[in-house]
């Protein structure tokens, strides 16, 4: 799929924190824009700094001057300050500017009625890994967003990894399962390693075998393309040692918790989707 971003473009982040900064690095990495097309803004002028000694990406302390003739406008600040932002940046915005926000539980139909009138803009939930380019990001179009602004979005997310489009109404349960997902990898992660030291070996030593038989096992997923169940079922015997540590986890319900946890992340990203609706429009 080709990327209709044309080389003369100028694409501003606002907002340079860790997911600017995988997204930056993806889009050079890929030759998607060069540096001098790329901007970011931060009230943190470190922040800045770090983009134009890393990335040779020129930084803005005010959003306003950042924004100015970019085509493109990536939203990347936390939740909390969007009302803020949107309001800042609303008067600046060109008309036909696409504004894409990758803030967790901020509707299309929020920012639409934040921003001027006619506005195309797309939501993106992206995911940690993005950082190593083995991100995960679905996203979804506002009412006015085109297909073409949807090939664009694609080729952007692509330079980080796998990309999905889906309905607006799946973001809560894709922010459970895909935004918070990393979370409870590494989760796993911690425990495995305990248990490893508990028994006896070193912290490296737990690191390096935990690690791999994380990494081991999604590849296996991937390439055998086998249901996780069936795998499961593969490597346990009857009778045998994996067995033994299945009777522990189905005894003590660890699938019906860990369901649990996972819904309690969609409902969270429903209550701050709520909480973003009460902020007054255009309130800062
Ligand atoms: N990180 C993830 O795993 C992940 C996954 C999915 C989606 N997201 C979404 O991605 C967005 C960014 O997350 P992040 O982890 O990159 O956050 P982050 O590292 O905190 O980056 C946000 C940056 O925005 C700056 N900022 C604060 N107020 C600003 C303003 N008014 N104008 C311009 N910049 C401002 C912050 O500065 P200060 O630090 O000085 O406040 C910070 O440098 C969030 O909305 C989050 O929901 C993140």
């Amino acid at each position: 799929m080709n990327a209709p971003i044309s080389q003369e473009w100028i694409m501003t982040f606002v907002g340079a924190g860790n997911m600017a900064e995988a997204l930056v690095h993806g889009i050079i990495r890929a030759k998607l824009l060069s540096s001098p097309c790329l901007r970011v803004t931060d009230t943190n002028r470190r922040r800045l700094d770090h983009f134009q000694a890393t990335f040779g990406v020129t930084g803005f302390e005010r959003n306003a001057d950042g924004i100015r003739g970019a085509q493109v406008v990536v939203l990347a600040v936390k939740p909390q300050v969007m009302a803020g932002v949107l309001k800042e940046i609303g008067a600046q915005l060109a008309p036909g500017t696409l504004v894409v926000s990758i803030a967790a539980g901020v509707s299309t139909h929020r920012m639409q009625q934040q921003l001027p009138a006619g506005m195309r803009v797309v939501r993106v939930m992206p995911n940690m890994p993005a950082l190593t380019g083995a991100g995960v990001s679905v996203y979804c179009l506002g009412k006015r967003a085109s297909e073409d602004d949807a090939r664009l979005v694609e080729s952007l997310f692509q330079s980080v990894g796998v990309v999905v489009r889906l309905d607006e109404k799946h973001l809560d349960a894709v922010t459970a399962l895909s935004g918070s997902g990393p979370a409870y990898v590494f989760f796993l992660a911690e425990f495995m390693m305990q248990a490893g030291y508990e028994m006896g070996l070193d912290h490296a030593t737990a690191k390096t075998l935990t690690l791999g038989t994380i990494r081991g096992a999604a590849r296996l997923l991937e390439e055998m393309g086998q249901e996780p169940e069936e795998l499961r079922q593969r490597v346990t015997s009857k009778g045998g040692t994996t067995a033994a540590a299945m009777d522990v986890l189905e005894t003590g319900r660890v699938k019906e918790i860990f369901i649990k946890a996972i819904r309690a992340a969609q409902k969270r990203s429903r209550e701050l989707s709520e909480e973003m609706v009460n902020v007054p429009r255009n309130a800062g």
